[in-house]
């Protein structure tokens, strides 16, 4: 990508409506990028977007320009990112980590467009969002903490659109899949939302497609930790916390004002694990077997199947929990660490819509942020 220079603004960003281009000048768009965030959806991200620039100049007449690169420690401006990807040590400049410099920088001082993509899981990161978007920076993350954090100031951030400013986070609901989107067109035609039931958890699903009791449940764990399926950590998955998140999210897209504490989570966490060091917690995983045993029993006395589902309907009603499903179920037979989403509305009542596929991975992650990006960008030309 090209390389842009500007100087830093030394003062916080007053609000700025974006510029409407000239009908004659709109064939040629002008994107400034800023990446926070260059882990594995990150770094997986610069790759599409190098590997498309060509492409996109050729074809859309769009100029993606990376103008910095932020980490949590440092930061990275007037960047070349040939040698950046994971690589860095060698970029030409770094400093200290400091968002508003880092914003102000990438806005610059011409009127050119400006985009900011969160791709860390930081909630300072997060709570900057509503001051860029009021100064016309647009913002697009997979980072599920603004989605679901505060409720006031996820209505601020959406309040600060306002400036013309896009904000767009359809990669925070199952990476890649088109989920918020097509909640969005649904809503957008004019249809009503009556409930959403899902598993958003790709390593859920994938333990509880393997769980048959030929091996103990920690054994899955284990497994899927070794294959990285899991967070570092595996009691994030476990706890139903970051589903929980993405039912928030939704809820939010349909209106509901939900937030964390009106779902009802069940944690897979055993309460004697749940607080120890990561350590000590993995050398007692086989405390989830006996709990995770008898609830696989339990189902099959039913003749049903184990699944992790996520629920919420029109009544602000949500859950998250191991759920008994009928062996008939649409989600009895995902596979491997699919994610599938079923949206019962007005029109799509008798029979759902049902959105299905691999819910996790950088590279799917980092495509479903592309194409938030490139959504941006067509918005801006409509408007223009
Ligand atoms: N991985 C997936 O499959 C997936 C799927 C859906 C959604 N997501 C979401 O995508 C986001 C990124 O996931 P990931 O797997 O790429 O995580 P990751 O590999 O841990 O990368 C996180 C990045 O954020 C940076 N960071 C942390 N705090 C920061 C701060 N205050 N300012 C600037 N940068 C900061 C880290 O910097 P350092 O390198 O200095 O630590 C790192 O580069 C998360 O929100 C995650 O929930 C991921």
């Amino acid at each position: 990508m090209n390389t842009c220079a500007s100087q830093l603004a030394e003062h916080p960003l007053p609000p700025r409506r974006l510029p409407v281009q000239p009908a004659q000048a709109a064939r040629r768009r002008v994107l400034a990028v800023g990446l926070i965030g260059p882990g594995r959806v990150g770094s997986a991200l610069l790759d599409q977007l190098r590997a498309a620039q060509p492409r996109l100049a050729r074809d859309s007449g769009l100029d993606l320009k990376l103008c910095g690169v932020v980490a949590s420690k440092r930061m990275w401006l007037d960047c070349d990112d040939a040698e950046l990807n994971g690589r860095h040590d060698g970029a030409q400049i770094w400093r200290p980590n400091d968002l508003d410099a880092f914003a102000a920088h990438i806005r610059g001082n011409d009127a050119r467009h400006a985009l900011l993509i969160d791709c860390s899981a930081n909630d300072d990161v997060a709570a900057h969002y509503a001051h860029w978007l009021a100064a016309g920076i647009h913002v697009v993350t997979p980072n599920k903490l603004a989605g679901s954090g505060p409720l006031a100031r996820w209505q601020a951030i959406r309040a600060a659109g306002a400036s013309g400013a896009r904000f767009r986070y359809e990669a925070t609901v199952c990476a890649g899949l088109p989920v918020v989107q097509t909640l969005r067109d649904l809503l957008d035609t004019g249809d009503e939302l009556l409930a959403v039931e899902g598993m958003f958890s790709g390593t859920l699903a994938w333990l509880c497609n393997r769980h048959d009791g030929r091996q103990p449940f920690s054994a899955l764990v284990r497994e899927a930790h070794a294959l990285g399926y899991t967070e570092p950590d595996p009691r994030d998955d476990l706890s139903g916390i970051d589903v929980a998140r993405k039912l928030v999210i939704l809820a939010r897209e349909a209106g509901w004002p939900l937030s964390m504490e009106d779902v009802a989570v069940e944690s897979l966490v055993p309460p004697a694990i749940a607080a120890l060091p990561l350590e000590a917690c993995l050398e007692r995983l086989d405390e989830l077997d006996a709990p995770m045993a008898a609830k696989l029993a339990a189902a099959r006395a039913e003749g049903g199947v184990l699944r992790h589902v996520a629920h919420l309907d029109r009544h602000g009603r949500a859950s998250v929990r191991l759920a008994v499903l009928p062996a008939t179920h649409a989600f009895a037979h995902t596979r491997l660490t699919d994610n599938v989403v079923q949206f019962s509305t007005r029109r799509y009542c008798d029979n759902p819509m049902l959105v299905q596929g691999p819910g996790a991975g950088p590279e799917v992650t980092a495509a479903g942020v592309f194409a938030d990006l490139l959504r941006i960008v067509e918005s801006l030309e409509a408007r223009a």
